[in-house]
């Protein structure tokens, strides 16, 4: 099971790949923004930071198919390691998964609010994708069905396509989809921090050192041997 950032702040991802089993990065054009640089110098910095083994999954901006087809070539081709071309699922979008996939190139396709579209991109070839659990719910859907649908959908059909779901704003959504049956998930850094960041945890520790110390006095173990 995949688990990703969402996000182009280097100072998050270099910490979160220091302490956690990270698998990647996901980037689009709103995340990239944010950083206010400029774009192919931050996927660079990105990479250096990941390495060349953990997925970068860049996205496309334009609309129509001939354009998405090249703008993946032009980032497979200016960014080393394992690159995934994020593609939004609109009718262009398919046509240039379809395109892609006969090159070679991998892709992700994004926007996924229903299991319909995320089956047909799946038939297209692409490698990922990317159901929006949180913007479902605020439309009042169920992200969590829709990704355990994809996944009973993908499974029956013997789809090669992995669920990377997407779109959190709480880690209860997150761990809900990892029992609905997805491969991964691609989340806030401050969201993946809090899996692990929890008070009790804290005050636990802080009890035990305060024990240890009250009788052996050092801050730390000193095994020696006899
Ligand atoms: O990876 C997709 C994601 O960035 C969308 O998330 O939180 O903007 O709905 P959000």
């Amino acid at each position: 099971m995949r688990l990703v950032i969402d996000s182009a702040d280097t100072k998050w991802i270099k910490k979160l790949v220091d302490y956690f089993p990270i698998d990647g990065v996901t980037t689009n054009p709103s995340i990239v923004v944010k950083e206010k640089k400029p774009f192919l110098p931050l996927l660079r910095e990105i990479r250096s930071l990941i390495g060349d083994d953990k997925d970068l999954f860049v996205q496309t901006i334009s609309t129509d198919a001939k354009g998405i087809i090249q703008e993946a070539e032009s980032i497979v081709n200016a960014i080393s390691g394992k690159v995934v071309v994020k593609i939004p699922v609109t009718m262009e979008g398919i046509k240039a998964i379809k395109h892609l996939h006969s090159l070679g190139i991998r892709t992700l396709a994004t926007t996924v609010y229903t299991p319909m579209n995320a089956f047909l991109a799946a038939k297209a070839g692409a490698d990922f994708v990317a159901p929006y659990v949180n913007r479902i719910d605020n439309l009042s859907g169920n992200g969590v069905k829709v990704v355990e649908e994809i996944e009973a959908i993908f499974r029956k059909h013997e789809l090669k396509c992995e669920i990377l779901a997407a779109s959190f704003k709480n880690v209860q959504q997150i761990q809900q989809v990892c029992l609905a049956g997805a491969h991964g998930v691609t989340a806030a850094p401050d969201l993946i921090e809090s899996f692990i960041k929890i008070p009790s945890i804290s005050s636990n520790v802080e009890d035990f050192k305060r024990d240890w110390v009250s009788l052996y006095g050092e801050e730390h173990l000193t095994i020696e041997a006899e």
